[in-house]
């Protein structure tokens, strides 16, 4: 195992001490939450008893091959804990999230569950959020329309830069669990989150962003020195 996944293993490991028999547990997406299902399935073999809430299909697909029992949030509408990844971490526990472009499930679960724990290496802490580009979720209608508007909006929140329509390696449009698209915000620096959290959420046709705040109530951060437990 590499270097950055032995980190993430670690993170993974430290976050399943908050596990316990009864729980439902919603199961984030990623690289890094990948370790988390991976080290939960071999808890569960040895006689765990929870109920996974799955962010995406992809994990879906995981922790079924490793017989973790799952559950759909209609089912299980309140969660007692997340365990996801994030691409950064910044000021406050705010999260820029959707690299794996399952941020729309995944802002959902969050918000369902009573904590939210993140796990990361401790690359994605940052002083400001913004390097990572900023996954935005559209509609599959005028998107050259919503990109517009999304322009003009983001300014008002101090931040510009290039939306890029997210693409599969093989060239095709990516497409969500939801059927949505994705745009990717270049944008740098976000100076002020929370507003342009609120100026994203005026644009008709946006479904949902990344920027997850006040969502984070405890991240787990490896790294070579070892482990950080930040809380919110
Ligand atoms: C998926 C996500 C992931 O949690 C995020 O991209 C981090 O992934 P990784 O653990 O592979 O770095 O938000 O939509």
């Amino acid at each position: 195992m590499s270097d950055a996944e032995t980190l993430k293993r670690q993170a993974a490991a430290r976050a399943l001490e908050h596990v316990r028999s009864g729980m439902k547990l919603g199961l984030g997406t990623g690289s890094t939450a990948k370790h988390f299902v991976e080290l939960l399935a071999e808890r569960v073999a040895q006689g765990l008893e929870v109920v996974g809430v799955p962010t995406s299909e992809a994990t879906r697909a995981q922790a079924e091959s490793l017989d973790v029992p799952l559950g759909t949030l209609d089912e299980y509408p309140a969660l007692d804990l997340v365990v996801d990844g994030a691409d950064e971490v910044g000021p406050d526990l705010t999260l820029i999230k959707g690299g794996g472009g399952a941020l729309l499930r995944e802002k959902i679960v969050a918000s369902a569950a009573a904590q939210m724990i993140v796990i990361a290496d401790a690359s994605k802490k940052v002083p400001t959020l913004g390097t990572f580009p900023l996954p935005i979720e559209v509609v599959d209608f005028g998107v050259a329309a919503i990109r517009r508007g999304i322009e003009k909006a983001v300014r008002r929140a101090g931040c510009q830069g290039l939306l890029t329509l997210r693409r599969r390696p093989d060239g095709h449009v990516f497409v969500t669990d939801q059927g949505h698209l994705i745009l990717d915000a270049a944008f740098g620096v976000i100076p002020d989150p929370a507003a342009l959290a609120a100026c994203l959420a005026d644009v008709p046709g946006v479904v949902e962003h990344g920027l997850f705040i006040n969502l984070a109530s405890r991240v787990i951060l490896a790294g070579a020195d070892g482990v950080t437990v930040l809380d919110r």
